[in-house]
């Protein structure tokens, strides 16, 4: 091979897989390999020359097109871009929709009729202080209580933010640069992976079990250096796992070393049912822990918590102040109101409780059809399936949406999963498991008979 681009991707190249291609593009433009412009061979002689298929290279291509590192141009071939972030697109799979479904369990949103009710809490605005400054504290002093009160570890910091979206947002544009390798579960929420392939860094996957993020995973991915890893604590979408004590302590032993901060994702917070759990209580020093009200008081309120050590903290909130500044005072003094008011906290205690038995009743029914799923909180189920867009299309066509596995997937091979969310399904679960299960067959070719 003589091509000296050919022999520098060669020389990047750590896994014969897209990913593998995509990352070894990836690392040849932070080493200042790859300039802007600089066109790239056409896929078979990458194919050949790399001794990949050219299907590989292809989709290795398609990454880095979504990252926006890369640009086609019919006349021009594809060319190395200038870095620009791209669209929502995993997201956008995971959600998209051809049609209208009788039953809607594809969403991954809360069931409204468990939220709690916003009347009392927006009439006592009424007498709600108005802003002095645009350099007042960016959060009430009385929230910050509120929430140190109630948080699963001792946090130096807290502030808060527009939901756990712009939270993961905000870590990952202060934390992260193209080219970073980061660590996130197997399967993981797409957002996430759109965000991060937008920023162009190298995406590690590392299996989910039922107890989490797997330490053993872990420990073979941080042997090269990880900037951060994402994971979520609890309720984790879209397998329901949460991290038992025994795992965190084994994650946050493995994170000590390595010194990698980790930014975690209770995306569930309040309706969670299982116990608050954060690597904050081993490592507080390396943590950020992000705790959504979304789910559990209304996704229209736009918040969620965030904490952290000091230093990492004055990062993000610096950051933070070149954009939007602080999250609207109106906002948070309705939280202070709904987590204080005796009506409200009843109303998300039992939001917590019926989720839980919507999800019970659920998987219970489904094991009634030998179709067993893992995970123990939250609103979603994960089923695995034997073909996922057979499965997909069998249920639309009896009215029932749910989301497919594959937008969720970092690893690679077939997902074969499908997310439904069972938080959504407030009765008629025997009847919808028995759809499900048979939906779980679908696909399986028989033979001629
Ligand atoms: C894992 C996870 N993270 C983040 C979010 C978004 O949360 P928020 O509405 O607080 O931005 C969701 C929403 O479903 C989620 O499931």
């Amino acid at each position: 091979m003589s091509d000296p681009l050919l022999i520098s991707l060669e020389e990047r190249l750590e896994e014969q897989t897209a990913r593998g291609i995509a990352n070894a593009v990836t690392r040849a433009m932070r080493d200042g390999v790859l300039e802007p412009g600089t066109r790239l061979p056409p896929i078979r002689t990458v194919a050949a020359q790399l001794q990949l298929s050219p299907t590989t290279v292809s989709a290795g291509w398609a990454l880095l097109a979504r990252s926006g590192a890369i640009h086609t141009d019919g006349r021009r071939g594809t060319t190395i871009a200038d870095i620009r972030a791209t669209g929502p697109e995993r997201y956008r799979r995971a959600l998209q929709r051809q049609m209208v479904f009788d039953l809607d369990l594809s969403t991954g949103v809360p069931d409204p009729e468990l939220l709690p009710d916003l009347g009392p809490a927006l009439r006592q605005l009424r007498t709600a202080p108005v802003l002095q400054s645009y350099l007042d504290d960016p959060v009430l002093p009385e929230l910050v209580e509120l929430l140190h009160a109630d948080w699963p570890y001792r946090a130096e910091e807290m502030t808060l933010v527009d939901g756990a979206m712009d939270a993961l947002d905000l870590a990952a544009r202060s934390l992260l640069r193209f080219g970073d390798r980061v660590v996130v579960e197997h399967p993981c929420f797409p957002p996430l992976l759109d965000l991060l392939e937008a920023i162009g860094v190298e995406i590690v996957g590392v299996p989910v079990d039922d107890e989490g993020m797997s330490a053993t995973g872990l420990a073979q991915a941080v042997t090269a250096p990880v900037v951060a890893v994402f994971l979520q604590p609890r309720a984790q979408n879209p397998t329901g796992a949460s991290l038992s004590q025994a795992r965190a302590d084994e994650v946050a032993a493995v994170l000590r070393r390595a010194g990698t901060c980790v930014i975690e994702d209770d995306s569930a917070g309040a309706v969670s049912a299982t116990i608050d759990v954060s690597l904050g209580r081993w490592i507080p020093q390396q943590t950020l822990h992000v705790r959504s009200f979304s789910k559990s008081h209304g996704p229209d309120l736009r918040l969620a918590a965030m904490s952290g050590p000091a230093n990492l903290m004055a990062k993000l909130v610096g950051r933070r102040q070149l954009g939007q500044g602080w999250s609207s005072r109106l906002l948070q003094r309705v939280l202070v109101n709904l987590l204080t008011d005796e009506q409200a906290v009843r109303q998300v205690a039992y939001a917590r409780e019926e989720y839980a038995s919507r999800r019970a009743a659920l998987v219970d029914a489904l094991a009634g059809h030998d179709v067993n799923v893992g995970g123990n909180d939250g609103i979603n189920v994960w089923v695995p399936v034997l073909d996922e867009s057979a499965a997909l299309l069998r249920l639309a066509s009896q009215g029932i949406g749910v989301a497919p596995g594959s937008p969720f997937a970092v690893l690679p091979g077939p997902m074969n999963h499908i997310r439904v969310t069972a938080g959504l399904l407030a009765d008629g679960h025997a009847e919808v498991a028995a759809d499900i299960a048979a939906a779980t067959r679908a696909g399986a070719w028989t033979g001629p008979r």
